[in-house]
C-alpha cells in the first residue's frame, strides 16, 4: 500500500513520465472514484479532522492583527512560468526557482512552487473549492507553496502540520462584454490547445508574471486557517490563505477551460468540475475590519478633543 501511494506520488511529482505505475485512482467524474470515495480509499489523511475546502463564513472570521502583508519575491518575474501542463485532474504551472513568499504571520519563507486550477462547467456552473458566505465562484487559483527549508522535496512539507502555505484565488467573471480580457489570461489560457491530452505539457515563453495574473487582488485582505490538501492523499499539513478580492476574467477565457482540455484522450470527457465538496468547518481569522479601526481612530480623536477641551479649561 505504501509503495503504491509512493509510486502515484512520483508520478505526480515528476512531469512526463508515463504513469502505469498510478494504481491508487482518484477522480472528480465518476462514481466509483469521486470525492465521496477519498475518505475510504485515502483513509490515512482525506478522513481527518482539518479538511479542506471549507466554506468560509466571513462575520465568523475572528479579527487577528497578526496577519500582516506577505512579501512576494519574483512574482514580477516575466520568466518565473515555466512548464503547463495536463495532470489529467487540473491544469499545472510549475514555476521557477527563486520564487517565493515570507510575512502574512507565517514563521518562516516558502518556496512557490506550481500553480493550478479549480473550475466548473463554464462561466456559468461554478468550480471554486473555497465558498464565501455559501457562494461558489466560476473558478479558483492554487498557488503551492513549500516552506524553503525543504528545497521542493513535497513528501517533507506534506509531514509539516504547517510544511505547505496555500494562496487560493477566487475568480470571477469580468462584468461588461469584454474577450480575452486581462491578457495575460489570454495569454495562459492560449496554452490550452497545446496540452488538450492528459500527460501533456509545453513550455511557456517569457511574457507574464504571477502578478500579471493575479491583477486587482489586494494582497493585504485575506482568510487564514489551518486545513487539508484538496486532492488525495488530502494530508492536513496546510496553512490556508484565502484572498478576498477576487480576479476578473473575461467569461470566453473562463469557458475555455471546460471546453480544452479532457480527462484523458480526446475521445476522454472535458474536464470539468474539478473541485472536492466542502468539509467541516474550521476557525477562520482574517485582519481586523477596517470600520473597527476606523472607530478606534475615531474614538481616540474624541477622546483627544476631551482631554484638550478639558485642558483649555472648556466647560
Ligand atoms: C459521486 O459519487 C456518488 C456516489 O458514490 C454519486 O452520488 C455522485 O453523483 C457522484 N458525483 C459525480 C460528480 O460523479
Ligand atoms: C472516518 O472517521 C469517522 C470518525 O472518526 C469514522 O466513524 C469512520 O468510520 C471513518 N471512515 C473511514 C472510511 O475510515
Ligand atoms: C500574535 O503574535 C504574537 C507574537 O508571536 C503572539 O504572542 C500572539 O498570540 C499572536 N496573536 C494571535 C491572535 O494569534
Ligand atoms: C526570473 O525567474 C527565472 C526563472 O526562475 C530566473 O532564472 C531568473 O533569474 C529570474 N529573474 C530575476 C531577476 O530574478
Ligand atoms: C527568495 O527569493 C529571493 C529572490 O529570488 C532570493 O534572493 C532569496 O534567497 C529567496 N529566499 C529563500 C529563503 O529561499
Ligand atoms: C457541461 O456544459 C456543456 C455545455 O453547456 C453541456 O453540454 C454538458 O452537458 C455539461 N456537462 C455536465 C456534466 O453537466
Ligand atoms: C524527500 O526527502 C526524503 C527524506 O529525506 C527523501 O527520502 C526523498 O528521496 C526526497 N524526495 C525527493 C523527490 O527528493
Ligand atoms: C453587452 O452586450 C449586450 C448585447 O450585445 C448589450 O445589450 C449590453 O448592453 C452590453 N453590456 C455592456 C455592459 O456593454
Ligand atoms: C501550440 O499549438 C498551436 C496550434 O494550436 C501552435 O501553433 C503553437 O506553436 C503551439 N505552441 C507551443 C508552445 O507548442
Ligand atoms: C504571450 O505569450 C507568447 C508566447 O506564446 C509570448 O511570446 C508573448 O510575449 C506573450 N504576450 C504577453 C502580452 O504576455
Ligand atoms: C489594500 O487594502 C488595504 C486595507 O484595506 C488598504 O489600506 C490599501 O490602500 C489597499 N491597497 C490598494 C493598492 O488598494
Ligand atoms: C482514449 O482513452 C480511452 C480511455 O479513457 C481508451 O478506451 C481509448 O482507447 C483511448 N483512445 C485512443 C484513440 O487512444
Ligand atoms: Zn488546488
Amino acid at each position: 500500500m505504501k509503495c503504491l501511494v509512493l509510486a502515484a506520488l512520483v508520478c505526480a511529482l515528476i512531469p512526463g513520465v508515463h504513469c502505469v505505475a498510478e494504481t491508487v485512482e482518484w477522480c472528480y467524474d465518476a462514481p466509483a472514484c469521486n470525492d465521496t470515495t477519498w475518505a475510504v480509499t485515502f483513509p490515512a489523511f482525506c478522513n481527518g479532522t482539518r479538511q479542506s475546502p471549507i466554506n468560509i463564513v466571513s462575520a465568523s472570521a475572528k479579527p487577528n492583527s497578526n496577519l500582516t502583508a506577505f512579501t512576494f519575491q519574483n512574482y514580477n518575474n516575466k520568466s518565473a512560468l515555466q512548464l503547463i501542463q495536463n495532470t489529467h485532474h487540473t491544469v499545472r504551472v510549475s514555476l521557477g526557482s527563486g520564487v517565493n513568499i515570507s510575512g502574512g504571520d507565517l514563521s518562516e519563507s516558502y518556496d512557490s512552487l506550481q500553480f493550478h486550477l479549480h473550475w466548473g462547467n463554464g462561466s456559468s456552473v461554478p468550480g471554486s473549492e473555497h465558498t464565501v458566505d455559501g457562494k461558489r465562484f466560476p473558478m479558483e487559483l492554487h498557488i503551492v507553496n513549500t516552506k524553503s527549508r525543504y528545497n521542493g522535496n513535497t513528501t517533507l512539507a506534506s509531514e509539516d502540520p504547517n510544511g505547505i502555505a496555500a494562496f487560493g484565488f477566487l475568480i470571477e467573471v469580468m462584468p461588461g462584454n469584454a474577450t480575452g480580457q486581462p491578457e495575460a489570461w489570454r495569454n495562459l489560457t492560449s496554452y490550452l490547445t497545446n496540452i488538450t491530452n492528459s500527460g501533456d505539457s509545453v513550455s511557456m515563453a517569457p511574457g507574464i508574471s504571477l502578478d500579471d495574473l493575479l491583477v486587482g487582488v489586494n494582497r493585504t485582505k485575506y482568510y487564514r486557517y489551518l486545513g487539508s490538501l484538496t486532492t488525495p492523499d488530502c494530508n492536513e499539513a496546510v496553512v490556508w490563505t484565502v484572498f478576498k478580492d477576487s480576479i476578473k476574467v473575461s467569461k470566453d477565457l473562463i469557458d475555455l477551460f471546460s471546453t480544452t482540455v479532457h480527462v484523458s484522450n480526446s475521445s476522454s470527457p472535458f474536464m470539468i468540475n474539478t473541485y472536492r465538496s466542502i468539509q467541516p468547518a474550521q476557525q477562520v481569522t482574517t485582519q481586523p475590519s477596517s470600520s473597527s479601526s476606523a472607530f478606534t481612530t475615531c474614538y481616540s480623536l474624541v477622546l483627544m478633543s476631551l482631554g484638550l477641551a478639558l485642558a483649555l479649561g472648556w466647560n
